[in-house]
């Protein structure tokens, strides 16, 4: 079993050699002065109450109406009120915090081998001359439980496989209400999308750790992408900000909203919605002091699955975007390396 030669970027810092070169960006020269960290403004989205999404009242329709017009203009939402309790995330949190703390060594019984996504690391790098990103992961499937690869799942901290295990059934309640919001909001019926999302979706939960760093004008967190999921769930870190999503080619920050669930709409979404939920790019950057932790969970329509525009969203003012997609993901990572957007590939 082979193992990545690249460093983390915790052993990077602790190693004391300075910054090494390959996660400088250099200026792009087409005038672009402001430095990766510039101070940008918040962005003004909505917290939307998925239980009230549910309710066929009044306020309900009020909920739906929010929800399409986060959707089509940012692309993603706060969401309260999704049964989570506050007592569990923190539990999550806790975890993650615990498990980026361990020894390297410890951590290392779960890292990624060459050519796998899945396991503790750093991200893939396919290209020789790739800036690398300030983050270290634990990349894990979740689900189809037939599907799970026990050996990546961390035994220590204790508590934490059977933490994933009742995390991701906890998520696949609100993925399935979500999904049936976003249908309803768009006047359609409810299984619109999780009929082609289908019943053998992957769920993917990637544990960030972005580690302080010492040069946060040059070196970014996660390059800008738009996800490659049909939709995201986001746990991001309850005190440290570094989360920007771009609108009109300007970026914004998240705001910091704790114990929601922040959820983006992903490159499968906007194809499944002929454009109108929008997949945002966003980015992270990093921060001098403080680390960052954040959990992301993929949730990804099944291999066999064509995924394509829903019929009852095209029509003579709307014509069809995109194409139909099969193994989106696959095609996705080789796009995102080199800093294109994967669904141009998909556009009609
Ligand atoms: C991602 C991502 C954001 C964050 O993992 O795709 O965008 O806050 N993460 O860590
Ligand atoms: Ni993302």
């Amino acid at each position: 079993m082979e193992k990545p030669k690249f460093k983390t970027v915790q052993e990077v810092v602790a190693a004391g050699e300075g910054l090494p070169e390959r996660y400088l960006h250099a200026p792009t020269g087409d005038g672009e002065v402001q430095p990766l960290n510039a101070a940008v403004p918040e962005m003004d989205i909505p917290a939307i109450d998925l239980n009230l999404l549910l309710s066929s009242s009044e306020a309900g329709q009020q909920e739906l109406s929010k929800l399409h017009s986060a959707l089509s203009t940012w692309g993603v939402v706060q969401v309260m009120n999704h049964g989570i309790t506050k007592a569990f995330l923190d539990k999550i949190y806790k975890l993650t915090k615990e498990f980026f703390a361990l020894p390297t060594e410890e951590k290392q019984k779960c890292a990624r081998e060459i050519d796998s996504i899945q396991g503790y690391g750093n991200d893939m790098i396919l290209w020789d001359d790739q800036v690398l990103d300030w983050i270290d992961r634990l990349y894990i499937t979740t689900y189809p439980e037939d599907q799970r690869q026990l050996n990546f799942w961390p035994e220590v901290p204790l508590g934490f496989r059977e933490t994933l295990h009742e995390y991701t059934m906890k998520q696949r309640i609100v993925i399935e209400q979500f999904f049936k919001a976003m249908a309803r909001s768009l006047e359609l019926e409810e299984n619109s999308f999780l009929d082609m999302y289908g019943e053998s979706a992957t769920l993917d939960t990637r544990f960030n750790m972005y580690p302080p760093c010492p040069s946060p004008d040059k070196v970014i967190g996660v390059k800008p992408h738009a996800d490659g999921s049909a939709i995201t769930l986001l746990l991001p870190d309850k005190d440290v900000g570094g989360l920007q999503f771009q609108k009109d080619g300007k970026w914004y920050k998240a705001p910091i909203v704790p114990d929601t669930i922040l959820i983006n709409v992903g490159d499968q979404m906007e194809i499944m919605s002929n454009g109108i939920y929008k997949s945002p790019v966003h980015r992270v950057v990093t921060n001098r002091e403080k680390e960052r932790i954040s959990v992301a969970t993929f949730c990804i329509p099944g291999a066999d699955k064509e995924i394509q525009p829903v019929n009852e969203l095209v029509s003579e003012a709307r014509p069809r975007l995109y194409k139909t997609v099969k193994k989106y993901v696959e095609l996705y990572f080789k796009y995102y390396q080199q800093g294109r957007r994967p669904i141009e590939a998909a556009l009609i």
